[in-house]
C-alpha cells in the first residue's frame, strides 16, 4: 500500500523581532503576554511578501529532501495573508521555486490550514496520483493588524515547509481527524476585502480590513474540540495518549496548549511550545515546530507525532504520523 511520509522539513521567519515591551504604549505588558499566551517576542516582516517566506521555508524543505524544485508534482500552500486576493500565492511560490513540473493551489483554514493542506497532499500521494508534494503553511499576519489596538500581540509573521513523498514502508502518515463549524464564523474574522464587503473608503475608516477575534470564544472552542479530536483519532487508530512521542501542535497560547494536554493527561514536556520567539504564526506554525522538532531531536520506527490545529471558521483537526 501507498503512504506518505515526510521526506524534509524547513522554515523562515522574517528577521526583524518585535519583543512585548513594543506593546506598552498601547495598554498591553511583557508580564500579561508571557503569563497569558507564552509570547515573548514575535518576526515581523519589512516588506517580505507570504510568497517570499513561503519561499524561502521551502527551499530548505527542497534541500532537506534532497529533492530538486523540478522534482516536485504539488504544490499546496495554506495561507490567510495571500500576496493578492488573485491569483493564488502557490502560483507567486511556483514562478520563485522554479518548480515548472508543479500544480499549485492555495488551501484557507486559517490556522487549521497546515494540517488540511498536509492531509490533501496525503490523498494525493496515496491514489498514486503524485509523488512529491511540497505542503506550505505561510502567513504575514502584521499586514492584518491593526497595531494600534491590543489583540496586535497576538501573531507573527512566518513559514514551515514539508515535502510529503511516496513510499511503501510501514510509515508516514496513519490517520486525519478533520472538522468544520461555519457557526463560528465571526469569533475570528477579517469582514472587509471579499464579495460580502468589499474594500471601500467605509471599510478602511472602519478597520474592516484588520482581524477581529473574540478571544474568550477561541479558548472556550480550542479547550474543547481538540482534546475530543485527540481521544476520537486515538481510539479510532487503537493507540494512546502514553504511545504519543511528542504532540506538534498549531500555536494559539501557551494557557490553551497546558489546559489540551491536562485534558488528554499528556505530560507537558511531551508538548512542542515555540510561541515564545514567533507568537502565532497561523498557517506557519505546525510545519515550523515540525522543522524544529524533526531537526532537535532522535527518533525511532514506530515513534508517534501527533498533530493538532484549532482555527477561524471554526476549523480543526488532529493527525497521527508514525515514524
Ligand atoms: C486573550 C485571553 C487571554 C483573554 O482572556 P479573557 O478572560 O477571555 O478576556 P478578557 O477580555 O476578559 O480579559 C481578561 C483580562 O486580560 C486583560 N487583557 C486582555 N487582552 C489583553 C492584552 N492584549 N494585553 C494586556 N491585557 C489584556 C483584560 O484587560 C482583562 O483584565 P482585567 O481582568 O484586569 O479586566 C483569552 O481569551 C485567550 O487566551 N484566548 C485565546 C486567544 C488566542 O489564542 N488567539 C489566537 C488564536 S486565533
Amino acid at each position: 500500500m501507498i503512504n506518505a511520509y515526510i521526506k524534509g522539513t524547513g522554515s523562515y521567519a522574517p528577521k526583524n523581532i518585535v519583543k512585548n515591551d513594543h506593546f506598552e504604549s498601547i495598554g498591553s505588558s511583557d508580564k500579561w503576554i508571557y503569563e497569558n499566551l507564552g509570547i515573548k517576542e514575535r518576526r515581523i516582516s519589512t516588506g517580505e511578501t507570504t510568497s517570499d517566506l513561503a519561499y524561502k521555508a521551502a527551499k530548505v524543505a527542497l534541500t532537506d529532501a534532497g529533492l530538486s524544485p523540478t522534482d516536485i508534482d504539488l504544490i499546496i500552500l495554506a495561507t490567510a495573508t495571500p500576496d493578492r486576493l488573485a491569483p493564488s500565492c502557490a502560483c507567486f511560490v511556483q514562478e520563485k521555486l522554479k518548480a515548472t513540473n508543479a500544480v499549485a493551489f492555495d488551501i484557507s483554514a486559517v490556522c487549521s490550514g497546515a494540517l488540511f493542506a498536509t492531509s490533501t497532499g496525503v490523498q494525493y500521494i496515496k491514489t498514486g496520483m503524485y509523488k512529491n508534494v511540497l505542503v506550505i503553511g505561510a502567513d504575514t499576519f502584521s499586514n492584518i493588524t491593526d497595531w494600534s489596538r491590543r489583540d496586535a500581540v497576538f501573531f507573527g509573521d512566518g513559514a514551515g515547509a514539508l515535502v510529503l513523498s511516496s513510499t511503501t514502508e510501514d510509515k508516514g502518515f496513519i490517520d486525519f481527524i478533520l472538522r468544520t463549524d461555519g457557526t463560528g464564523k465571526e469569533h475570528f474574522t477579517i469582514p472587509a476585502g471579499g464579495s460580502e464587503t468589499p474594500t471601500s473608503e467605509d471599510s478602511i475608516d472602519k478597520g474592516e480590513h484588520y482581524f477581529q477575534m473574540n478571544g474568550s470564544e477561541v479558548y472556550k472552542t480550542a479547550i474543547d474540540v481538540i482534546p475530543k479530536c485527540i481521544y476520537e483519532i486515538l481510539k479510532k487508530n487503537n493507540r494512546t495518549i502514553d504511545e504519543v512521542k511528542f504532540l506538534l501542535p498549531h500555536q494559539p497560547s501557551i494557557k490553551i496548549l497546558q489546559e489540551v494536554a491536562r485534558r488528554v493527561n499528556l505530560p507537558f514536556e511531551k508538548v512542542k511550545t515555540n510561541m515564545d520567539r514567533y507568537a502565532n504564526t497561523s498557517g506557519g506554525t505546525i510545519p515550523i515546530i515540525l522543522d524544529e522538532t524533526l531537526k532537535n531531536n532522535k527518533f525511532e520506527n514506530g515513534d508517534l507525532l501527533l498533530f493538532a490545529a484549532v482555527g477561524a471558521g471554526w476549523t480543526w483537526g488532529t493527525a497521527l504520523y508514525k515514524w
